[in-house]
């Protein structure tokens, strides 16, 4: 019963669409029909409003964060299952028709909930691979792919498995910037459609 509550909390929590209510209610426009349409800070970069980026990542980075801590005080043991709940709300929200953002920040979130160590590691990779390749994607997708391997290396291997989901699910999202990857169209940060 626990893990159902926990699940049902993770979930509530990381399909609060941040990005899309702060553009919305700020009158930035319509994220979901700016840039690659995804609700993430990324894209809310590419309305022009820096602070608005900044607070959707310090948001969806914190939903994840806070579902994990307060599984873990509610209902110790759970905190796995709210972790994957609340990726999984951020990708999939009801709210949206299940159509919500790729899942990088409140990966960050969860990675920090569950082990500071393995957050740290993440935090690292992404910002190491969005300083060297300006690409966002390929940073999240670095970072994400780095939390099983930070956490079976550091010792958390009680996390691995849900994390290695986690981590296939971002992959997943990313799947379209994994194509312009190849094509060589992904828009670098700060560049002309980023
Ligand atoms: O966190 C999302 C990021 O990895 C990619 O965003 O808008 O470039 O598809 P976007």
């Amino acid at each position: 019963m626990t893990w159902i509550l926990a699940l049902a909390l993770g979930y509530l929590l990381g399909s609060l669409p941040f990005g899309l209510l702060l553009t919305r209610l700020t009158g930035a426009g319509d994220l979901r029909a700016i840039g690659s349409g995804n609700i993430g800070a990324t894209n809310v970069l590419r309305t022009g409003r820096k602070g608005l980026a900044a607070a959707t990542l310090f948001l969806d980075l914190a939903k994840g964060l806070v579902a994990v801590l307060l599984a873990r005080a509610l209902w110790p043991g759970s905190e796995v299952i709210a972790a994957a709940g609340a990726v999984v709300g951020h990708c999939f929200p009801v709210w949206l028709g299940f159509r919500g953002g790729k899942g990088v920040a409140t990966f960050a979130g969860v990675c920090f909930g569950l082990a500071l160590p393995v957050g740290l590691v993440y935090a690292a990779v992404w910002l190491a691979v969005l300083a060297l390749a300006r690409v966002s994607s390929l940073g999240g997708m670095s970072a994400a792919v780095a939390a099983p391997i930070a956490a079976l290396v550091i010792g958390y291997s009680d996390f691995v498995p849900v994390l290695v989901v986690l981590a296939a699910l971002v992959l997943w999202m990313h799947r379209a910037n994994i194509a312009r990857l190849r094509d060589g169209t992904e828009p670098r940060i700060g560049g002309s459609k980023a």
